[in-house]
């Protein structure tokens, strides 16, 4: 064998150690646990062959504890490149089978110079996350590594999109660099994320309580609002993230890649017509007309187990990538209230920071009551949702199916926040409120002295909704752009987004906007 030769075997055999991370028992030990390994992983998530690995050889640099004598290539990450779909991303897993994937500074030193470089690149990252935490031997270097990765997180956002995949631990501040992120996916019974674990929840508060129920998928996906989706299974939890970067751009300065579409634009829609109930206090499912008028009745929703109410996601019109936002009348009628306002205005925010147009459906009857809600701060979180589409700039199509009421019909990507096109069907109802209510104020001092107060309220109602009950008011004074018919509203949307397809809008100039958090 040559010396070159020699050289080239030398490496080829710290290769295949360094594969093998924690060692063949960790690798066992990680199955064992029903999870993936770090390269298994990113080898299920990029397109195949093409990831090239950086820093496979870094080791961490800690003697505390004996560290100095334990040292594992690549020390706990793998980082690097790929494509998906073609397109270029930034990854990074961590390795559990190396000192359970607890952040050392190395590791965050590896973390940031792929960071960068996405950065450089304009081009999303993608984090596995899989970890005990902040390595214990390496004391506040571990925290000043995770300080490092939550800065870069900051810069980055609205800048390049960043989605999370939690795939088993992520506790104490670990749990940062996810929530910073656009986009977080926790695989259920596999993965928790919490800031502080059962045993210190019980010596501190006394209450009893598991890791899943603390922390697990379910309970951020439907409890919290802390995880957008909830997968199966770690395949699942994957394909989420190949399937939510073809809804984005690569970065804040370009535009979502246009789809071919097969689903003719002009396709009429004949149960629309129908789906409104005669009687105003009934619902119907707002899932039906989404899937209706989106390209192959394709949608991505987005935290579809937490605040139900409203519901958020992607889908296509005419191949463009869309964001959909759309009350439920099937839950709570539709009403807003703060959990449903903060879903909906963050959601609002990344399709501004990222290019994607919003349509919205609207059915709302109004701002939930109570001091449960007031209490709650509903008045803050209202006004997240008004603020995120009164400074959005991408093209905003709103369309009204039914209620529109009051400090909801404002918020809801009204004419006067800038919405582009708004439309309405024939049963729309926009007004301040509702007949009952506004009769009650109006009439409150006649009903008390009237003969027959029930018939004369009932009287009075039936003028209101003749006279407000409608969309005619509104497409009078241009607030609604145009009546349309429901059958119709898939071929509107899209001749409306051909049209804005050239929107330039800026706002004034400003370090940054003060939105209520
Ligand atoms: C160093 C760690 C580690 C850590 C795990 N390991 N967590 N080493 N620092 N934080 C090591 C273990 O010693 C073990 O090493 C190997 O990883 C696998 O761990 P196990 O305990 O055998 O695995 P499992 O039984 O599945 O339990 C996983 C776990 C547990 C629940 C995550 O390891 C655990 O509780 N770890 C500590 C969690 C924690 O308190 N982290 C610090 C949080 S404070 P060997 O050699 O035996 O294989 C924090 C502050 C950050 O993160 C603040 C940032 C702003």
């Amino acid at each position: 064998m040559s010396k070159q030769e020699e050289k080239i075997s030398q490496l080829i055999d710290k290769r295949t150690e360094a594969r093998l991370g924690g060692g063949e028992k960790a690798i066992e030990k990680q199955h064992a646990r029903g999870k993936y390994t770090a390269r298994e992983r990113i080898a299920m998530l990029l397109d195949e062959g093409s990831f090239e690995e950086l820093d496979m050889f870094v080791t961490h640099r800690c003697t505390n504890f004996g560290q100095d004598k334990k040292h594992i290539a690549g020390d706990g990450v793998v980082t690097g490149f790929g494509t998906i779909d073609g397109r270029l991303v930034y990854v990074f897993a961590q390795d559990f089978t190396v000192f359970g994937g607890s952040l050392s500074v190395t590791m965050s030193l590896k973390i940031c110079k792929y960071r960068d470089m996405a950065m450089k690149m304009g081009a999303p990252v993608i984090g596995l996350n899989d970890s005990g935490g902040a390595r214990i031997q390496e004391g506040i270097n571990a925290l000043a590594g995770y300080s490092e990765i939550f800065q870069r997180n900051i810069l980055a956002s609205g800048v390049i999109p960043q989605i999370s995949a939690i795939m088993g631990p992520c506790a104490g501040g670990a749990v940062y660099s996810p929530a910073l992120t656009d986009f977080t996916i926790m695989t259920k019974g596999l993965s928790y994320m919490f800031l502080t674990g059962p045993s210190v929840v019980k010596t501190v508060t006394g209450e009893d309580v598991s890791q899943e129920n603390l922390g697990g998928a379910s309970v951020h996906a439907t409890k919290s609002g802390v995880t957008h989706f909830a997968a199966e299974n770690e395949e699942e939890a994957l394909a989420l993230v190949r399937k939510l970067l073809s809804y984005m751009p690569q970065n804040n300065m370009e535009e979502t890649p246009l789809v071919t579409c097969t689903d003719p634009i002009d396709r009429l829609e004949d149960k629309l017509n129908d789906i409104i109930p005669d009687n105003p206090k009934r619902s119907y499912d707002m899932y039906e007309v989404i899937s209706a008028i989106v390209d192959n009745g394709e949608f991505l929703e987005v935290s579809k187990d937490y605040a139900k109410n409203i519901i958020i996601g992607f889908a296509r019109f005419n191949g463009q990538a869309v964001g959909v936002v759309a009350n439920q009348p099937k839950v709570l009628a539709g009403v807003l209230d703060s959990n449903a306002s903060r879903k909906g205005a963050r959601f609002v925010r990344f399709c501004d920071a990222f290019n994607i147009p919003l349509v919205t459906l609207v059915d709302v009857p109004g701002f939930l009551p109570g001091t449960g809600q007031e209490y709650n701060g509903v008045i803050l979180h209202g006004a997240k949702l008004l603020y995120a589409y009164g400074e959005a700039t991408v093209p905003k199509v709103t369309v009204t199916l039914r209620k529109s009421y009051g400090g909801s019909h404002i918020v809801m990507s009204c004419k006067q926040l800038r919405g582009d096109m708004n439309y309405a069907w024939p049963s729309a109802e926009i007004a301040v409120m509702g007949a009952e209510g506004a009769v009650g104020v109006l009439y409150a001092k006649e009903a008390k002295t009237h003969e027959n107060p029930e018939a004369f309220k009932q009287e009075k109602e039936e003028e209101y909704r003749d006279l407000f009950a409608n969309p005619y008011q509104a497409a009078k004074y241009g607030y609604i752009d145009d009546v349309i018919e429901p059958r119709n509203t898939r071929f509107r949307i899209i001749k409306a987004l051909n049209m804005l397809a050239t929107k330039k809008l800026t706002n004034p100039a400003k370090k940054h906007g003060n939105i209520p958090l």
